[in-house]
């Protein structure tokens, strides 16, 4: 389909799958059955976390409900400000409950601690954030994040949810571009 665009398959499709069970079960573990905050709550960041996001919930062994948010960050289309727009607000309190932010990708970590603070201050009863990527850069950030499916090279990805100007998030793997795409 985009074989041209793609310059290497950085992560597969059975390797995301693995990945992704892996973290599921870890995750899953820490969120009691029946406890009073009520089932896991997931929260999506549109649109890069999509594909994660429905994997990831059939792949947990616990009920799960899920919120999407989607927030836009200032910034040139490839590094952001860590200022943050909310585009699409979450539809439902989240206050005392177990919540879980459920990333793409986190490069410089400025949306995501941006995302923290904002939920935080709804008072859910715990927060906790999972991410299928991350960059080198965000190492630095000072962003509690305990659960990270691949550190990956600071190279712009795309597919599995990943776009480059909208393109390329039906790719079932996450791939490197070719120059060529992004040049031209
Ligand atoms: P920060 O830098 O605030 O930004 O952690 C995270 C957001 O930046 C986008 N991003 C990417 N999108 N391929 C993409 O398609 C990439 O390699 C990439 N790196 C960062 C993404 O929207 C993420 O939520
Ligand atoms: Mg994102």
């Amino acid at each position: 389909m985009y074989e041209n665009d793609i310059a290497s398959v950085l992560i597969s499709e059975e390797q995301i799958e693995q990945r992704t069970k892996e973290l599921a079960e870890t995750i899953a573990a820490r969120y009691p059955v029946g406890a009073p905050e009520g089932d896991l709550l997931l929260i999506g960041v549109l649109k890069g976390a999509i594909f994660f996001m429905t994997d990831f919930a059939r792949a947990l062994p616990i009920p799960t409900q899920m919120e999407f948010m989607a927030v836009s960050s200032y910034g040139s289309s490839t590094s952001s400000s860590g200022v943050v727009r909310i585009l699409k607000d979450l539809d439902k309190d989240i206050a005392g409950r177990n919540v879980l932010i459920v990333e793409d990708i986190i490069d410089s970590g400025l949306t995501l601690s941006w995302l923290m603070r904002n939920l935080s201050s709804r008072n859910p009863a715990s927060l906790e954030v999972v991410t299928l990527l991350r960059k080198p850069e965000a190492v630095k950030v000072d962003v509690h994040v305990a659960d990270v499916g691949f550190d990956i090279p600071d190279e712009f990805v795309v597919g599995y949810g990943l776009d480059y100007d909208e393109r390329y998030r039906d790719l079932p793997y996450i791939g490197t571009l070719d120059p060529k795409v992004y040049t031209d």
